[in-house]
């Protein structure tokens, strides 16, 4: 077996790369929207610039006769966390318990080993037919990897029911009157930018973080405004909202909802997050709500919000779940420590 680096402006290459990985997705979650060729190749163009915030380094494994049958992606945060890397690893269903994926995956430790690396993290999604018992699970056991957390997968059809949504307004709203609610879509304005940030930070620590061995992100208006150049570049559309505290002016909660613009049928939530001290006003439904007003105006076409939360966050699960989010499988993490 061979296994090569995949330079992300080889576009012949990529497509091979890609349709590993995109094979493997659609065995887990057959019929299923999943990344877009158009949208993981901007992302992979962009870690492979000069300067990224996240240096994106690919694996292409071959057999014998040069068939593309493993694909691996390693992402090195650049301005924080030195120390890690988060890896998406699989193999072409037609090519699985053969030791690619092992051979894979001992050319990703030698890789990070280079780069001066210690953790390396990974997502196995688990659709509710393998709960607990997936091949990835098997396979991080089988090199190595530790269970550090759980996540649970939700989907939240849309639009959401419109009497739901109202109750839970009206009993929301009396508990935010110290604040406003503004939403935005693509872009967050110029006068919350240095605060969208700050929020963007703490969102690194402040998540239920289980084993994940995660240290605190810097963030600030440059690199947030960087991230969403990177989300236009992909083709997606945000629909964003933010709970303004009136008395001081500061940004204290947002979330935003991603939906690529090409198959906009499923979107994905993206971060949500209230200040530690804006808690027990309801601020994280009604940012929700509005998020998805907004949503559903804009993007009539999105049939449904995919979102994962650690199994341990129930603030964030009991927000979900009384918009109406049904659990849809397991986003279990697994990580392992290289010896140096
Ligand atoms: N059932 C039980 N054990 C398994 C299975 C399975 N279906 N698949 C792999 N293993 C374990 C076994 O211990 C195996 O050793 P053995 O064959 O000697 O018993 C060991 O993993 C190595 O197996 P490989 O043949 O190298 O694995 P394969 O090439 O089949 O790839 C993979 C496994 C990557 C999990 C594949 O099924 C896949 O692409 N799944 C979807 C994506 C995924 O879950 N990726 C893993 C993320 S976790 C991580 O990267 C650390």
């Amino acid at each position: 077996m061979l296994i090569e680096q995949v330079d992300a402006h080889d576009e012949a290459v990529f497509v091979e790369w890609f349709g590993v990985m995109r094979a493997a997705e659609l065995a887990t979650r057959p019929g299923e929207p999943g990344i877009l060729l158009h949208e993981e190749l901007a992302l992979a163009r962009e870690g492979q610039a000069a300067d990224p915030d996240n240096r994106w380094l690919l694996l292409l494994a071959q057999d014998g006769d040069r068939c593309a049958v493993g694909a691996a992606k390693l992402s090195l945060p650049m301005r924080d966390n030195a120390h890690l890397a988060e890896l998406e690893l699989a193999v072409h269903p037609d090519a699985r318990r053969r030791g690619v994926g092992r051979s894979l995956a001992v050319e990703v430790e030698q890789r990070l080993r280079e780069q001066d690396r210690t953790t390396v993290m990974a997502y196995v999604d688990e659709p509710p037919a393998e709960q607990g018992c997936s091949a990835g699970r098997e396979f991080a056991a089988a090199t190595g990897y530790a269970l550090a957390q759980t996540e649970v997968c939700r989907d939240l059809d849309l639009p959401i029911d419109p009497v739901r949504g109202t109750e839970l307004e009206q009993r929301c709203a009396p508990y935010a009157v110290d604040y406003e609610i503004r939403t935005w879509r693509d872009g967050c304005p110029d006068d919350l930018i240095e605060d969208r940030a700050l929020l963007e930070q703490r969102m690194s620590t402040d998540v239920p973080l289980g084993k994940i061995d995660l240290h605190e992100q810097k963030w600030d208006g440059d690199r947030y405004r960087r991230v969403e150049r990177r989300n236009a570049g992909m083709g997606r559309m945000f629909f964003s909202a933010g709970a303004v505290h009136r008395a001081s002016g500061r940004l204290v909660a947002v979330t935003d909802m991603g939906v690529p613009r090409a198959e906009p049928e499923r979107g994905y939530q993206w971060v949500t997050i209230v200040l530690e001290e804006h808690r027990g006003h309801r601020l994280g439904t009604l940012v929700k709500l509005a998020a998805l007003e907004a949503l559903a105006a804009g993007s009539p076409r999105t049939k449904d919000i995919r979102t994962w939360n650690a199994e341990e966050n129930t603030p964030m699960i009991a927000v979900n779940e009384a918009l109406g989010a049904r659990t849809n499988g397991l986003a279990p993490c697994f990580q392992k420590l290289l010896d140096t």
